[in-house]
């Protein structure tokens, strides 16, 4: 890819990209932490990975400070463009997506996210 070009000592974190994609375009879930010192070049994959998947859905979250005490703000911002689609979910994670986002009331169980699936 081109972008892979202008990452210079990235072709191992590129090609596990690469096949992350290609699994997750098959149809698979997949899950993948990237971390490292600030500046490593973070940021620069997952611009690599995104590039190469312009079929696919790519949701964002961003940690922020200020919103540390609000429950659930991270998973609020993954969420928030595919509620439409909250009908589709199994009735337990149904609810406590809809509890943990006020849309209803009721108690969060944690449990309840066990499971979870697109
Ligand atoms: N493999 C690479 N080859 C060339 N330039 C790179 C590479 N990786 C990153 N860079 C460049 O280095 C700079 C820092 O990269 P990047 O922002 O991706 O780091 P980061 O780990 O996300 O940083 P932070 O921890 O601050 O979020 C950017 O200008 C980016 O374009
Ligand atoms: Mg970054």
């Amino acid at each position: 890819m081109a972008i892979q070009n202008a990452l210079r000592g990235r072709d191992a974190e590129c090609a596990t990209l690469d096949r992350l994609v290609e699994e997750v375009r098959s149809g698979k879930s997949r899950a993948l932490v990237l971390r490292g010192e600030p500046g490593v070049g973070k940021t620069a994959l997952l611009d690599y990975a995104i590039g190469s998947a312009p079929d696919l859905r790519v949701l964002r979250a961003v940690g922020v400070e200020s919103e540390m005490e609000l429950a659930f703000a991270s998973l609020q911002q993954l969420c928030a463009p595919m509620l439409d689609r909250l009908g589709r979910l199994p009735g337990p994670q149904q609810d406590a997506l809809s509890v943990a986002f006020g849309l209803s009331a009721g108690k969060l169980r944690i449990n309840s996210w066990s499971g979870l699936r697109r």
